[in-house]
């Protein structure tokens, strides 16, 4: 297996993104009803299956796996299969997105396991609005995880804040100053339509120019240049001019950057995903349970990646959303 994940337009896919259940604990407006159900325990891959897809994917030239959800702390175990992940040779690059809540007792057990990036998912610093966008009252466990992390040593900790129109306004300041406070990296991401309840219109996210003019009015900020392997980071990132942290925005409506993505998807019940609004996904985990040998994997990962699309089509007429919502396909 020396191939590459290539498609026809020429681009090479090294970043694996892997949910590893669809469950979560909170409800999050942008991405939930409030009433979701779940895919059955046997749909889901078992972590042996994952480190096999794992393998798989890593011989076909993915270096960078992320751990997604739902949440991905709801499930037990994550620990262990991080430290099995970073033993795969090949792999320079483990990293997990989580809402926060589940890093109060098991940020130590991740950390002790090789982990050490972390994205945590913060939309607000303010308690009502908080409740109102997880629709849950937990804030202050969220900022309680994020600092149980922090003492750990990971580095670095992001901050993903999904930014809403008539929502995010007028708290965007007050996150720039809460991550420079405490060193966290926070990037500010487009709302998309990917939530479950069509909350999501056009008039309904906020540009990433807009974010960016509204912190550098604050604290000035000089961009950072992106190149080589950072040309396909989905954040445009600036740096604080009196320090060295950063900020971003990943402006997936306003400015697309599909023309760079270098990313796969996995979802929990191990079908391939080529982008975030795929409409077709390629079953994985069937053939593996029925014994299709790892080159045959491999020809249907290839196949899939090749017939890869474009990019999304947000900003086009003939836009259709996926049948799953964000939560179902792993953030
Ligand atoms: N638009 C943008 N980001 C979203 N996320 C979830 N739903 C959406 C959406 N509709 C983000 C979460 C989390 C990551 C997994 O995906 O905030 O940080
Ligand atoms: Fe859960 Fe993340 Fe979806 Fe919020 S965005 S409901 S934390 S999976």
């Amino acid at each position: 297996m020396k191939q590459q994940m290539l498609d026809r337009f020429g681009r090479i896919h090294t970043n694996l993104r892997i949910s590893v259940t669809d469950v979560c604990n909170f409800r999050c407006i942008y991405c939930m009803p409030e009433d979701m159900t779940f895919m059955p325990d046997a749909a889901l891959m078992t972590f042996d299956e994952i480190l096999h897809l794992a393998r798989i994917f890593v011989a076909l030239g993915a270096n960078k796996v992320r751990i997604t959800g739902g949440e991905p702390l709801v499930r037990p175990g994550v620990p262990a299969l991080i430290r099995q992940l970073t033993q795969l040779e090949g792999l320079k690059d483990i990293s997990l997105t989580t809402n926060g809540i589940g890093l109060i007792k098991q940020a130590q057990a991740l950390y002790d396991a090789g982990l050490r990036r972390i994205n945590v998912s913060l939309d607000t610093l303010n308690e009502e609005k908080f409740e109102q966008m997880t629709r849950r009252k937990v804030l202050s466990r969220v900022l309680e995880g994020l600092k149980a992390a922090h003492k750990c040593g990971f580095n670095p900790i992001k901050i993903n804040a999904v930014a809403m129109r008539g929502f995010t306004d007028d708290e965007i300041v007050d996150l720039a100053t809460f991550a420079r406070q405490n060193d966290y990296q926070l990037r500010f991401i487009e709302f998309m339509p990917l939530d479950a309840d069509d909350v999501w219109g056009r008039n309904m996210y906020i540009p990433g120019k807009e974010i960016i003019g509204k912190i550098n009015a604050v604290y000035p900020l000089t961009p950072v240049t992106q190149n080589g392997e950072a040309k396909s980071d989905t954040a445009q990132r600036y740096r604080f001019s009196d320090s060295e942290n950063e900020v971003g925005v990943i402006s997936s409506v306003s400015e697309p950057f599909c023309e760079n993505c270098n990313r796969v998807r996995l979802t929990a019940d191990g079908k391939l995903r080529t982008c975030l609004f795929s409409l077709t996904e390629t079953d994985l985990l069937t053939p593996l349970r029925e014994g299709v040998a790892d080159d045959g994997i491999a020809e249907l990962i290839l196949n899939a990646v090749e017939q890869k699309e474009a990019g999304h089509k947000i900003n086009a007429a003939d836009f259709i959303k996926p049948e799953r919502n964000m939560s179902r396909i792993g953030g």
